[in-house]
């Protein structure tokens, strides 16, 4: 397989100073990347997740050219990022949902404009390519006011088309999403897929929304200070999620008593409650049950009682199955 990122025992560090007093500051340095190793390959979607601080966006400046490592080499396209930077930028882009990298006092056209001409785009078509960007983003309508005066979420969307001006071959997307509807969302991903479907693009994603490197990333790797913790594909981590079997179960009528009967099984370790409150002995409230067990053999007995409990009226019920979200928390609880 073609490697079309990589990266090799690469650290970043940041100096910040402290104030003490009026006149003197104190240094600290910070390792944001602190020895990271891996690759990108042609027409793959990787996923970088870490809480806030571990590193993602340092290293997606680094691959874009933005910003320079401290030691180590990371090579994008065959280039280096550091003495090749120029033959990379034509071949890459960039959305930075967290940055303002827009001009805000022109239009969403004129922003196209300037990059398209910074990109060095041929203008033979360029035009209907702005066009059909912009309406795949649902901007066409507004594309001729200035951008100070739209919301974040059509901003977001600018960057989006944007993005896509050059044909990458690389797209780098730190936190595309951040502030979209639920729809631009859905679109971006599809628009994304699409793309490295056709044209074997490869993308370097970060996010904090786990479904969405879930639905779309090939493999991910769990960052958290600087350091990488796995890198596998989703299923996989998935599958080393370690926990006791769980039922999920959508019930109403649940009540202090119905919940008591079914804690006091022995083999049920836990039991959690997800949405509604149960207040009191009265209320009847519809809730999904996290229902902690202690063997396997015993899914099948919980099930059983949960439609023999005379209190509940069981309207789903299916055994719970880790989401990469449950393996990320664990992962960074443990990495301390
Ligand atoms: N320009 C800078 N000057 C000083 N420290 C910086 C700078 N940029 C990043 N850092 C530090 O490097 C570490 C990693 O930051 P980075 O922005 O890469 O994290 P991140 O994983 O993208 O987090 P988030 O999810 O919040 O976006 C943080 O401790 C941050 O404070
Ligand atoms: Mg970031």
């Amino acid at each position: 397989m073609e490697e079309i990122v990589t990266i090799t025992n690469l650290y970043r560090d940041f100096i910040i100073k402290h104030r003490k007093w009026l006149l003197s500051a104190q240094q600290t340095v910070i390792k944001a990347l602190n020895n990271i190793s891996f690759n990108i390959y042609k027409g793959e979607m990787f996923g970088l997740l870490g809480p806030n601080g571990a590193g993602k966006t340092t290293a997606t400046k680094i691959l874009c050219t933005l910003l320079y490592p401290s030691k180590g080499t990371a090579t994008v396209l065959g280039y280096n990022v550091v003495k090749e930077a120029q033959k990379i930028r034509p071949l890459i882009n960039m959305v930075a949902g967290a940055e303002r990298m827009l001009y805000f006092r022109l239009t969403a056209r004129e922003n196209m404009q300037f990059f398209a001409d910074l990109y060095n785009l041929s203008r033979l078509g360029l035009k209907e390519k702005i066009d059909d960007l912009l309406g795949q983003v649902g901007l066409l309508e507004r594309a001729d006011s200035p951008i100070e005066g739209y919301s974040k979420g059509m901003r977001q969307r600018l960057q989006i088309a944007k993005a896509f001006l050059n044909d990458p071959l690389v797209l780098f997307l730190d936190e595309p999403t951040l502030g979209l509807d639920v729809q631009v969302a859905r679109e971006l991903r599809k628009l994304v897929k699409d793309r490295v479907n056709h044209n074997r693009m490869s993308v370097l994603l970060t996010t904090h929304y786990l479904h969405e490197a879930d639905e779309l990333c090939d493999r991910v790797a769990i960052i958290n200070r600087g350091k990488i913790l796995a890198i596998e594909t989703p299923k996989t981590l998935k599958k080393q999620y370690h926990s006791r079997p769980k039922v999920h179960a959508s019930v109403g009528g649940t009540n202090q008593k119905s919940i008591e009967i079914l804690k006091s099984l022995e083999y049920v370790k836990n039991i959690n409650i997800l949405s509604n409150q149960i207040k009191d002995e009265t209320v009847t409230a519809t809730c999904d049950l996290i229902i902690e067990v202690l063997r396997e053999d015993d899914i099948s007995r919980v099930i059983n009682e949960l439609f023999q409990n005379l209190e509940l009226k069981v309207f789903e019920v299916k055994r719970y199955l880790p989401s990469l979200e449950d393996v990320f928390v664990q992962m960074i609880e443990q990495s301390g």
